[in-house]
This record gives C-alpha cells, sequence and structure tokens, in this order.
C-alpha cells in the first residue's frame, strides 16, 4: 500500500525509531563523506506555497547527495489549485517524479495531494503540523538527551504559542510515550479538541502530556526548552495582543533558563525573532542546540527519502542496462 509521511501520528513507535535509526546511519555516512547514493536517478518534486530555508535546503541537498534530483517548484510557477486541480496536479506529477514533497498553506491541500499521487508525499508543513521538523526535533534530543536517560524519561517544555511546530511534538511525544508540556497563556494553548487527538496514542505509551500558565514551574524538570514564534504570516494584526500576553513573561531568556536545570537544552524550529520570544543570549549560548537541530533537517530528509523511495525504486541488472543502451544506439546509428 502506498504510504506518505503526512502525521507522525499516522506510524507506530517502532516506525519512527526506525526512521532515526536510518538517519543516524546516514548522519554518519555523512560525515565520513561517504552518503550511499540510495536513490540514483530518482526525481523529488517540492512543492512550496510558502517561503522555506531549512525545509528547502534539506530536501534538496538530501535528494542530491542520495544520487538523485529535486525540482523546486515555488508559487506562481505551477498551476497547483488555481489553473488546475489538486487532483490533476497529483496524479500529472506523479507520472514524473518519484517522490513529492509538499509546504502548503492548508492541511487539505497536503491532504488533497496525497490521496490522488500515485508516489508517496511528504508534509514539508502545513496550517496544522510539521512533522518532518519534529521527527529531526526527537533525533536531536536523543543526540543530547542527559548521559542515562532513556527517550520516554525525556521532558519536553514548548514555551509559547499552540504553532504548528507545537501542535506536532504533542503528538510525537504522545506516540513515544515522551513527557510534553506546554506553558502559554491559556488563550494560546493546544486547543482542547487537538488535545483530545492524542489521547488514545499517550495512554497506549504512557506519554504525560500536561499544559501550565506558569513557564518558570514548567521548565524546573525540563530536559528540552523550546519555543517558536509567537505570529507567523497572515497574524500581523494579531501582534499587539499576543505581544502583550507572551513578553515578558513567556520570553526564553536567560532568567527563565536559569530555573531549568542545567543539563537543560534549548531548542527552536527557526526561524526566530531574535529577541521576541527568544534572546540572543540563550539562542547562542551554551545550552542552545538550535544549529544541531537544523543540520539534522539534513539527515532526516535523507532518512525519510530513503525509507520511502528506495523500496519502489527499480534497480536494473547491468545486463538489462546494457541492453536498453544497444537498442537506443542502434537506432541513433541508423541516421546519426
Ligand atoms: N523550521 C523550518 O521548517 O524552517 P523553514 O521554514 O526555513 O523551512
Amino acid at each position: 500500500m502506498l504510504k506518505h509521511f503526512i502525521h507522525t501520528l499516522d506510524f507506530s513507535k517502532e516506525e519512527l525509531l526506525r526512521m532515526m535509526e536510518l538517519t543516524s546511519i546516514l548522519k554518519r555516512a555523512d560525515k565520513d563523506g561517504a552518503c550511499p547514493r540510495l536513490l540514483s536517478g530518482a526525481s523529488l518534486g517540492m512543492i512550496f506555497e510558502e517561503p522555506s530555508t531549512r525545509t528547502r535546503v534539506s530536501f534538496e541537498v538530501a535528494m542530491t547527495k542520495l544520487g538523485g534530483h529535486a525540482l523546486y517548484l515555488r508559487p506562481g510557477e505551477i498551476h497547483l489549485g488555481a489553473r488546475e486541480s489538486i487532483a490533476d496536479t497529483a496524479r500529472v506529477v506523479s507520472r514524473m517524479v518519484d517522490v513529492v514533497e509538499a509546504r502548503t498553506l492548508k492541511h487539505e491541500t497536503v491532504l488533497g495531494l496525497a490521496k490522488y499521487a500515485t508516489v508517496p508525499v511528504i508534509n514539508g508543513l502545513t496550517d496544522f503540523n510539521h512533522p518532518t521538523q519534529v521527527l529531526c526535533d526527537v533525533f536531536t534530543m536523543m543526540e543530547h538527551a542527559p548521559k542515562g536517560k532513556d527517550l520516554e524519561e525525556l521532558k519536553v517544555v514548548f514555551v509559547g504559542d499552540a504553532t504548528n511546530v507545537c501542535v506536532s511534538l504533542m503528538h510525537i511525544c504522545a506516540r513515544l510515550g515522551m513527557s510534553f508540556m506546554q506553558a502559554a497563556p491559556a488563550k494560546y494553548q493546544i486547543t482542547e479538541e487537538r488535545r483530545a487527538a492524542v489521547r488514545d496514542a499517550s495512554h497506549e505509551s504512557g506519554a504525560r502530556i500536561a499544559f501550565s500558565e506558569d513557564p518558570v514551574a514548567a521548565v524546573a524538570d525540563a530536559d528540552f526548552v523550546y519555543t517558536d514564534l509567537w505570529w507567523w504570516i497572515g497574524q500581523e494584526s494579531e501582534i499587539p495582543d499576543r505581544q502583550a500576553a507572551f513578553m515578558p513573561k513567556y520570553q526564553v531568556n536567560a532568567a527563565l533558563m536559569a530555573h531549568a536545570p542545567a543539563s537543560a537544552r534549548f531548542m527552536h524550529c527557526l526561524p526566530a525573532s531574535r529577541g521576541v520570544e527568544a534572546t540572543d543570549e540563550v539562542m547562542d549560548g551554551a545550552q542552545s542546540i538550535i544549529l544541531d537541530q537544523s543540520e539534522n533537517r539534513l539527515h532526516t530528509e535523507k532518512a525519510l527519502l530513503v525509507w520511502f523511495v528506495y523500496p519502489r525504486l527499480k534497480r536494473p541488472s547491468d545486463a538489462l542496462l546494457a541492453r536498453h543502451r544497444g537498442i537506443a544506439e542502434d537506432f541513433l546509428s541508423d541516421f546519426l
């Protein structure tokens, strides 16, 4: 059955752990300058309805390192949803590429692409979630976990707005049996409906999902303190209200980090508004792992591309390749 990467809750704990093991294998290979060309000759179509630095660069470089090719399809460059239906775009692009990565304004769009595509679709962020980011984040947490602590013992405290990254962290923590807490004013906490959607997963995994309006108490036993932007494109009119609600209590600054254990690490998916949701002192400080986190997007995208594409690729024998080359060259020799 064709499988897409749209939501981490579509995958079992074992599958997510295996994806991270593959990330580790491919990261080590890359560090030796020996990334295996597992996707030689394959193509990735990258649809972006919003700007991106990390997602775009990581997917394109990942595909190149794996021996494949990536096409950047930016807004206005293809007909998606404007002069062509999502279904037709998905069907047509699927005939030409081996995998699609899509960053779409609305989650329904990526679901529509996945419904009609005949190749895997990877969600590169929507208004609902950001699964590639949080798979990378948990991989990064495992690299930086306090010595002796298992994954299930780790606590992530997200300080700030219920962004798509925040919601996605709740999803993956629920599946993996980790502790997740969001510290935010009540109005900006994850909705009850979204919390209810992870109850079964949390029950099964033993995850502890909690919410607080007190960031100081929340970070007291945090292994990772995470934040994200307080507003995004399209929320400009809300900036004064959001600024008033979050600043200064929910800013991740040295004073707040002083309440976290010394071993706690600071994370941010980036891009950041430096001096707003987090200060330079924290972002560039000794506890910050934001650059490892960003780099790991590359290794995670390699693992995801291999996971979804490698099993589907035809790997012709040298004899078959030589036969087809011979047929084409015989044809050409008649008139060239
Ligand atoms: N974190 C993240 O997805 O970054 P970009 O928006 O730059 O892709």
